[in-house]
């Protein structure tokens, strides 16, 4: 099999879980180097071991916290110096927090919210655009679906993910004429550790996990690793595409639902 993003170096920030730990694996199996991080260092090293092991690529991992400038500086300028270029950065790293009524957020949980999700995605781009515009690379996004659908008792996480489908907009639209391609992908429901953590605050997270999986015309959810081969895709092959969303939804957004909030 060729290996599709042979010696290519990327950053993955919160790579060591879910969604991002897809993308780490898919790209090393596909001959990148990849530095990778996330706040806790045990998943971080034992993924590092396991996918060094088996190759043909590389990774490395990092700890950073993406909600600190200096770590996400600290990232970039990490990559630079072990491997001298960048070729694609994926934004990832980010949260949800538990389902929560407008009427009992705070404005500083929803300003650390946005801090969290999407001031970051902007930091590392913004210290790895001057890497990426020497390469012609590309930035990769992680939005959600419910950026296009909304959700229930979730307007902070809501907002943030839309405008991360904005912000990858107007930076293709500053970084053409580099050639840097801006893209972002919108999962819908993807089994990941964060998944299985808002499972496990309902009554019933075995119901939570049915319901989420009933979501999808495919009867199923996501996994990582078709979170990886999506990634690898916008950035090894979508070479005349940019500032696009891509669905990686299993058809959650179509076809009419249970969705009525009033009271029989
Ligand atoms: N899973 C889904 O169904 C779904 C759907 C739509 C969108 N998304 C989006 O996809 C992205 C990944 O979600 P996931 O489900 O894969 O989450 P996850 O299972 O919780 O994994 C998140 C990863 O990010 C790291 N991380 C979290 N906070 C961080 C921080 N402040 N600094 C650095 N790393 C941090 C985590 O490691 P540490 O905790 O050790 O830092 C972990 O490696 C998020 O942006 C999420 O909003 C997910």
């Amino acid at each position: 099999m060729s290996l599709r993003y042979n010696n290519k170096v990327a950053v993955v920030t919160g790579g060591s879980k879910g969604i991002g730990r897809g993308i780490v694996r898919v790209f090393v199996e596909n001959g990148a180097k990849v530095v990778f991080c996330a706040r806790g260092r045990a998943e971080g090293e034992s993924l590092e071991g396991e996918l060094n092991q088996a190759g043909p690529g590389l990774c490395t991992f990092v700890t950073c916290d993406v909600s600190k400038e200096d770590d996400i500086k600290r990232l970039i300028v990490f990559t630079v110096e072990k491997y001298g270029q960048i070729d694609c950065l994926v934004n990832n790293a980010g949260w949800h927090p538990p389902h929560k009524p407008t009427d009992d957020t705070t404005a500083e949980e929803f300003r650390d919210l946005l801090n969290l999700n999407l001031v970051s995605y902007f930091l590392a781009s913004k210290y790895a655009l001057p890497h990426l515009r020497q390469r012609q690379g590309n930035i990769i996004n992680v939005s959600s679906l419910v950026a296009t659908l909304g959700q229930k008792d979730a307007a902070p996480y809501v907002a943030s993910k839309g405008a991360i489908i904005s912000m990858t907009k107007a930076m293709a639209v500053d970084e053409s004429r580099y050639n840097v391609r801006v893209n972002c992908i919108s999962p819908g429901n993807v089994m990941t550790p964060l998944w299985e953590d808002l499972a496990g605050q309902t009554p019933d997270a075995i119901a939570a996990i049915k319901a989420g999986e009933n979501a999808q015309l495919m009867g199923r959810m996501g996994t990582e690793v078709e979170s990886g081969l999506m990634a690898l895709y916008l950035a090894a092959d979508a070479t005349f595409c940019t500032g696009i969303e891509m669905l990686l939804s299993g058809g959650a957004e179509l076809n009419y639902g249970f969705k009525s909030q009033i009271p029989n």
